[in-house]
């Protein structure tokens, strides 16, 4: 019967916790987020349709990756809630995070070029380290020292 789901496809939040590893109170913070979603029984408990696991399987490998939840719920944004996902949609949401481990690692290869610069320096000069004032930054703020203030 299409649109009311048996009982059996319904899992308590217990069940739920038991499959995918995940707490509780994360998988109430997912909701509260609206990454995942549960019904309620008459007596006010949560009840999840049994497609939600592979919803929840999809954070916990993002976390995985280090993948922050904004970018989750910016990906499932695209995702039905109504059925599980399939091989397709999560093809398509490897991509986009495969591209954003692609630019973080671009970011910490430069990181480390940078650090390269300083091994060995020790100047800690807030207008040559590139690490301590990336891109000079602390110029823009006005003149004298910005950041490094001794209190007393
Ligand atoms: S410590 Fe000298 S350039 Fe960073």
């Amino acid at each position: 019967m299409e649109g009311h789901p048996h009982p059996s496809d319904l899992l308590s939040i217990g069940e739920i916790a038991g499959r995918t590893g995940v707490a509780k109170s994360a998988l109430h913070y997912y909701e509260q987020l609206g990454l995942i979603v549960a019904t309620r029984t008459v007596g006010n408990q949560r009840r999840y349709h049994r497609h939600m696991v592979r919803r929840i399987s999809l954070i916990v490998v993002a976390k995985r990756l280090g993948i922050p939840l904004a970018d989750v719920q910016q990906a499932f944004g695209e995702l039905p809630m109504d059925r599980q996902p399939t091989a397709r949609d999560w093809r398509r949401v490897s991509k986009v995070w495969r591209a954003t481990l692609a630019q973080r690692r671009h970011q910490i290869e430069r990181l480390e070029r940078e650090l390269n610069g300083c091994i060995g320096c020790g100047c800690l000069s807030m207008s040559a380290c590139k690490l301590l004032n990336p891109d000079d930054e602390l110029s823009q703020q006005g003149p004298g020292p910005r950041r490094l203030e001794v209190d007393g």
